[in-house]
């Protein structure tokens, strides 16, 4: 029986980085039956809507998606509805559940010499856990006032939300060092004084990982003081929108890196959508200039968290290693003595590594 991967390439770079991540992810398994639809900007021209129900109905008959990226200054004076990020993106996370979101910051080997702490002795690898479907990026209301000179957001969370993604969060830290650090504003805000209590209550039901709260100011401090402290970091969805883009910048390396969004972690495997966190970086479209490692990498993340398959997906990152270690580097990542190679050509590399 083959597996059903839906392919949202999106916008810009999206559909170039996403092309190369179904090429190795062909290269490493030969069930996979993957389908195209469209999602943001480009799905707004073509019919109106950035997220428009074909692409949904196809991602919930699907196993798994993978997706490129959405946006671009075409669409940024659309209303927020028609936005492909907020219409496109946000929508489809909360459609299909995607309360999850795990985002590794790992500085690969080969490129160690791109990472601002090479001289600290260690390398950074952690994962922030972002709850992402919930909080101020959701809440109701949400509107303008006073002939639209008050403006209103509302953060919200509830026990369930917060249980579900501390579950997650804890298991991600099974599998790691069995610590994690969870980011909350308690010291001002209700919602964090709510997920400090229910993490502190999941935390005595659940002692072989040991947590510590930390403020979320305090966090972005000692993630640039000191990252190597941090190896699983479980946050809520704007503080971690805010921290995983700091983690990635530590790593030097923005275009390699993936991430997961997970609806539910039931035994080994889960529906999830998989995405690099760059964007859709729409100066370079087009020109096969894209790093499509961050892309290839959310391939190897969808093989293990939503097949389970640990070997394909460790393959998939040695294949990554290897082409580095061979020089081999897109214009974001080059450095003298080293051969610049196109999308096109990194991720035929990649596949022959294989
Ligand atoms: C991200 C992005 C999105 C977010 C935007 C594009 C809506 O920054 O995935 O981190 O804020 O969640
Ligand atoms: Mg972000």
């Amino acid at each position: 029986m083959s597996i059903k991967i839906a392919v949202l390439g999106g916008d810009g770079i999206g559909p170039e980085v996403t092309a190369e991540a179904v090429k190795v992810l062909q290269g490493v398994r030969s069930d996979l039956e993957f389908s195209t639809a469209l999602c943001g900007g480009c799905a707004y021209e073509a019919t109106g809507d950035p997220l428009p129900k074909e692409t949904l109905d196809l991602c919930r008959a699907s196993d798994a998606v993978l997706l490129g990226a959405v946006g671009g200054p075409k669409w940024d004076k659309l209303e927020a509805a028609l936005r492909p990020e907020i219409g496109g993106l946000l929508r489809l996370r909360r459609e299909l559940n995607l309360f999850a979101n795990v985002r590794p910051a790992k500085v690969l080997r080969p490129l160690l010499q791109a990472s601002p702490l090479k001289n600290n002795g260690g390398t950074i690898d952690l994962i922030v856990i972002r709850e992402l479907t919930g909080g101020i990026y959701f809440g109701e209301p949400r509107e303008r006032r006073d002939n639209g000179n008050t403006a209103i957001d509302t953060c919200v969370y509830t026990r369930a939300e917060i249980e579900r993604i501390a579950e997650v969060g804890f298991q991600v830290a099974r599998q790691r060092s069995k610590h994690l650090v969870s980011v909350d504003k308690n010291n001002v805000l209700e919602t964090s004084r709510l997920w400090r209590e229910v993490v502190t209550e999941f935390a005595a039901r659940n002692p072989d990982v040991s947590v510590s709260h930390m403020l979320v100011d305090n966090c972005a401090m000692q993630l640039i003081r000191d990252p190597l402290q941090f190896d699983v970091i479980l946050t809520e969805n704007m503080f971690g929108d805010i921290l995983s883009d700091e983690a990635s910048m530590l790593t030097g390396s923005l275009g390699l890196l993936p991430s997961a969004s997970l609806s539910e972690m039931k035994g080994s495997t889960v529906f999830g959508l998989y995405e690099p966190i760059h964007g859709s970086a729409p100066d370079i479209a087009g020109q096969s200039r894209a790093n499509p490692i961050a892309a290839i990498l959310s391939g190897a993340m969808l093989l293990l968290y939503s097949l389970g398959d640990k070997k394909g997906s460790a393959r998939i990152e040695a294949a990554v290693e290897s082409a580095l270690e061979d020089g081999l580097r897109t214009a974001d990542i080059f450095e003298n003595g080293c051969k610049l190679v196109s999308t096109i050509e990194m991720g035929d590399a990649i596949l022959a590594k294989l």
